[in-house]
């Protein structure tokens, strides 16, 4: 029933936050699961107001234990972060990437408040979209030339666009996520909306298997677009056949790097891996948390988008993230923050490997570039699912929030490190023990995660001329 009045809720109505009602947990072994009556409460508002509840489906409650998580963040600092209910935790999530140096991190936030007092959005163009265009050629191997938007979507979907229009082709191979536009939702089990004639356009690939492109690239692709890495390396000069394979066929190749990109190295997985893309497209990182998008690449491509490609947005240029950007690159490179990340990272990976070594646990690693790796289970264990619910409902009574993988920025401190890792010196056991008993479910206080979305799987070759055939493989 609609509201007749006007009314506005803020706050906890139970307020449970410094009534002494619960004592927050803190970063350490505490005995209770923290109280999260406020984010469910929260959550309570949400139904059948917000469809799906959340703006950003990792970040909702389907990729965390229901029953158990938080479900709402109400500050951070540093590496740390605050729930509604007052419980504190190590966040190893990092907004879904974005927050590359910390949160309330000074240099950005005082260039943010600094830009703030001059004002947001103007009539006319910005110094500080020619002053970050700069940085980011400075950073990146191929920028000849440098466009801005908000979203990682944004970028992905102007590239595309525009490897399209470069080669007067229409198909696009992809793997990996890379938004929720046309062309790509087309390729999920979530396409509903998108009109046929757009689906049949993609097809997916199966990384690091070149015969999966072999079998699909033709004469009217346009473009291969992937995620240089995610967390699988790539194998046996993947990336440099791609490139080749790309070259042969006169298709435009694309890294997706809004995850690579400033992490693995300040110029993303082209720099750290030597190869060079046509088109680049980066997100997340760039500005420690403001929403800003990067489309870089060759002159003659990016060219098209003077005229003939049309690529323009409100809020392109807006300052405040311009000038979050433009500190957050000069911070990661003064402080040589990739090299950072992957110190830590690399010293979080072994350490869990120690760990689960030590306790023959065999069915459970750590892998992925350093900067960001993940925690499988072999299915053979249980279900993987399970074992990472229960892995996660126990981290989170230590005060870690964990979603499966750690992403780590400049504030992720050595004792956050030393914690974590006695962190899963104390859970490890638990997982181990509920695979003996073969009844994971029986450990987990609440509904386990639901699988990441992802690209659907396997791969679906989908050449034009099979496809009229009716042979299509999907
Ligand atoms: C690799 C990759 N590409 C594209 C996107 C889409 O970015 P956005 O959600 O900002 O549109 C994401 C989002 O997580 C991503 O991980």
């Amino acid at each position: 029933m609609p509201r007749t009045e006007f009314h506005v809720e803020t706050g906890c109505a139970n307020g449970l936050i410094g009534k002494g009602v619960h004592m927050p947990n803190k970063i350490q072994f505490n005995s209770q699961y923290p109280c999260i009556d406020c984010s469910d409460e929260y959550w309570a508002r949400a139904a059948g107001l917000i469809p799906a509840g959340t703006q950003t489906l990792a970040k909702g409650p389907g990729q965390y234990v229901n029953g158990v998580a938080p479900k709402y963040l109400q500050s951070g600092k540093g590496s740390h972060v605050w729930d509604v209910d007052g419980n504190e935790y190590i966040d190893l999530v990092m907004a879904v990437g974005p927050i590359s140096l910390g949160y309330q991190y000074p240099a950005v936030d005082d260039a943010i408040k600094q830009q703030l007092a001059c004002g947001i959005s103007f009539s006319l163009m910005h110094p500080l979209e020619v002053e970050v265009a700069e940085l980011v050629r400075g950073c990146i191997p191929s920028a000849e030339m440098v466009r801005f938007s908000k979203t990682g979507c944004d970028v992905t979907s102007a590239a595309v666009r525009l490897a399209r229009a470069y080669t007067n082709r229409e198909r696009v191979l992809c793997c990996g996520y890379h938004g929720w536009h046309d062309w790509y939702i087309g390729v999920t089990d979530r396409n509903d909306g998108v009109p046929e004639a757009t689906r049949a356009l993609t097809s997916t690939f199966v990384y690091n298997n070149l015969a999966s492109i072999l079998d699909s690239i033709d004469e009217q692709t346009a473009c291969v677009i992937l995620e240089p890495v995610a967390f699988t390396l790539p194998e046996a000069d993947f990336l440099h056949h791609l490139r080749e394979l790309c070259d042969e066929h006169g298709a435009l190749l694309i890294f997706d790097e809004m995850w690579t990109g400033f992490r693995l190295a300040l110029g993303g997985a082209q720099q750290h891996f030597g190869v060079r893309a046509d088109l680049a497209c980066y997100s997340k990182a760039i500005a420690n948390g403001m929403p800003l998008s990067v489309l870089a690449g060759r002159s003659d491509v990016m060219e098209l988008c003077e005229k003939d490609v049309f690529f323009f947005t409100t809020f392109g240029g807006e300052t405040l993230s311009l000038a979050a950007a433009k500190a957050t690159i000069i911070e990661l490179c003064d402080k040589r923050v990739p090299e950072f990340l992957a110190f830590q990272g690399n010293k979080l990976k072994r350490g869990y490997t120690v760990i689960a070594e030590g306790l023959d646990m065999d069915y459970t690693k750590c892998s992925g570039p350093d900067c960001r790796t993940t925690i499988t289970f072999d299915p053979g264990a249980g279900d993987p699912l399970e074992l990472k619910s229960l892995m996660q409902q126990e981290l989170i009574k230590r005060g870690i929030l964990w979603a499966g993988f750690h992403n780590l920025c400049y504030s992720h401190s050595d004792e956050d490190i030393d914690y974590i890792l006695s962190a899963y010196e104390d859970v490890l056991p638990i997982v181990k023990s509920a695979v003996e008993s073969r009844d994971i479910k029986s450990y987990l206080l609440g509904q386990p995660v639901e699988p990441v979305f992802r690209t659907s799987t396997p791969s679906k070759p989908r050449m034009a001329s099979r496809a009229a055939d009716g042979n299509r493989a999907n």
